[in-house]
């Protein structure tokens, strides 16, 4: 097999997809004969690029010797599609057979048309010829005209099948624990509804600043980097029907209903952290949101009036993900004690796991209620270590299986939601923020409740 990278000197190759093809080696999930081509601009020796990528990598590589053998690098600049042809050369030149290959493009979303277009047109990448794969990272496409665009250019050339565009937050072990937790419980099942939930806050808040990604990022901002995907596809299986049955096309028809009856109320606030204006690559002035406070409802007879919260923002205090699902009050003749709703928490990152707040009696002679919590953590229960989710989507690219990957509609939908909010935010400026309590507090005046339950911190 062959796994070509495209933006391999970039920081998402360093951190997350290195690593991730190591473990498979490591766990001898990769194929006996593979090679990564790892493709970028700046001048290198596959030896020099591999020792530098251990050296900014963290962590144990007991069996980095045995794998760095089948790394190499090539240099070229991948908007020019004169230099494609030298490229298959290099492949073809490969000692060895490849017959599988997949291409990763990990680039910014702008150069999508640009290599898949070279490719197809140098005939690395076939229609119907399945062993020949296209990954694509998010978000897929700038926005609702450019992804038509880039997808249409794929499906004229090639089989919807051959196409895997990832969406890494799929691949963690939680997220697909949510239609377990869901359609595996009698408990949850009835309860799952604008009837018994008050309130759905899903939230992925990250302390980094935009780093030397500032190019990429003044594009994007929050809500195309986050929302449309990350955020998008948590909401939509937090709040799916129940599918026809286990197929993963009658899922992603119920997640796309979803999206399609989404209704983003006006009590959006827009954040930028203090100093991004000055950091390298923004343009002066910039109204780029790196926060995003969203309430939004989801107008389906399960859901009705109950709001959705999602969240997600740079610099914030601490890096964490997650869901919390707030249920109504119960009618409680108990006088004495300080019960509290009932919760479901679902811990995405750094924890993963499942908490259940409920009220009982406290130790004593008093009848005195008190909330309690049910545990669960998911790794901890775990023998040797959960996959990582770039380990799980890769493998699943290997073998065939798009289950964990998104449909075009879906993309088609949570664009078509961002572009309305694009347009409605127009060059307002966003709330400056010099800590995550500054801009979580102005969303608390707005919502007029507390984005964290202070308990889970
Ligand atoms: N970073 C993450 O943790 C992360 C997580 C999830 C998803 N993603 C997604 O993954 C994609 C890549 O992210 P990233 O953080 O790795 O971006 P990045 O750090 O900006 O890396 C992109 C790389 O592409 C190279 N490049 C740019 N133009 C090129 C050209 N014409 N020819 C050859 N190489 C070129 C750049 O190399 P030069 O130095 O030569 O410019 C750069 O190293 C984005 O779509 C992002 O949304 C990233």
């Amino acid at each position: 097999m062959l796994f070509t990278i495209f933006g391999a000197t970039g920081d998402l190759t360093t951190k997350k997809l290195i690593p991730a093809l190591y473990n498979l080696y490591f766990e001898e999930e990769m194929p006996e004969n593979f090679k990564v081509i790892n493709i970028g601009r700046r001048a290198y020796t596959s030896e020099a690029f591999v020792d530098e990528i251990r050296e900014k990598m963290s962590g144990d590589y007991p069996r980095w010797e045995a794998f760095k053998k089948h790394l190499l690098y090539f240099q070229m600049d991948f908007s020019n599609s004169e230099a494609y042809p030298d490229f298959k050369k290099f492949v073809e030149d490969l000692p060895g057979q490849y017959r599988n290959r997949i291409f990763y493009l990990a680039t910014a979303p702008r150069f999508f048309p640009i290599i898949a277009q070279a490719l197809i047109q140098c005939k690395m990448i076939r229609r119907d010829d399945f062993r020949e794969k296209i990954v694509f990272e998010k978000p897929f496409g700038e926005d609702l005209a450019s992804a038509k665009a880039y997808n249409r250019l794929l499906l004229e050339a090639i089989d919807e099948s051959q196409v895997f565009r990832i969406d890494h937050y799929l691949g963690k072990e939680m997220l697909q624990n949510i239609l377990m937790v869901r359609f595996a419980n009698k408990i949850f099942e009835n309860i799952w509804n604008s009837e018994s939930i008050e309130s759905v806050k899903i939230y992925a808040m990250e302390t980094e600043s935009v780093k030397q990604r500032g190019g990429y990022y003044d594009h994007s901002g929050a809500l195309k980097d986050m929302v449309q995907n990350h955020l998008f596809q948590t909401l939509s299986l937090v709040a799916m029907e129940p599918p026809g049955g286990l197929n993963d096309n009658l899922i992603k028809d119920e997640k796309v209903a979803v999206l399609d009856r989404v209704r983003v109320s006006d009590e959006v606030i827009y954040g930028q952290y203090a100093g991004y204006q000055n950091e390298k690559g923004i343009a002066p002035a910039s109204t780029t949101e790196t926060f995003v406070g969203l309430k939004l409802y989801i107008d389906t007879p399960r859901w009705k009036e109950t709001p959705f919260y999602l969240v997600t923002g740079k610099m914030m205090s601490k890096k964490r993900a997650g869901i919390e699902i707030t249920f109504k009050d119960a009618t409680c003749f108990f006088e004495k004690g300080m019960p509290k709703k009932n919760k479901l928490f679902i811990e995405i990152f750094p924890r993963e796991g499942l908490v259940l707040q409920f009220n009982g009696k406290a130790p004593g002679l008093a009848a005195y209620t008190m909330p309690m919590k049910l545990d669960y953590c998911h790794l901890c229960n775990v023998v040797g270590n959960s996959p990582e989710a770039y380990e799980k989507l890769i493998s699943d690219v290997v073998h065939n299986d798009a289950s964990l990957f998104t449909r075009w509609d879906e993309i088609e939908s949570s664009w078509r939601i961002i572009d309305a909010m694009i347009e409605k935010k127009g060059l307002s400026k966003p709330v400056i923020y010099g800590s995550e309590s500054e801009i979580l507090s102005e969303c608390e005046k707005r919502w007029k409740e507390p984005v964290f339950d202070e308990d889970m911190d």
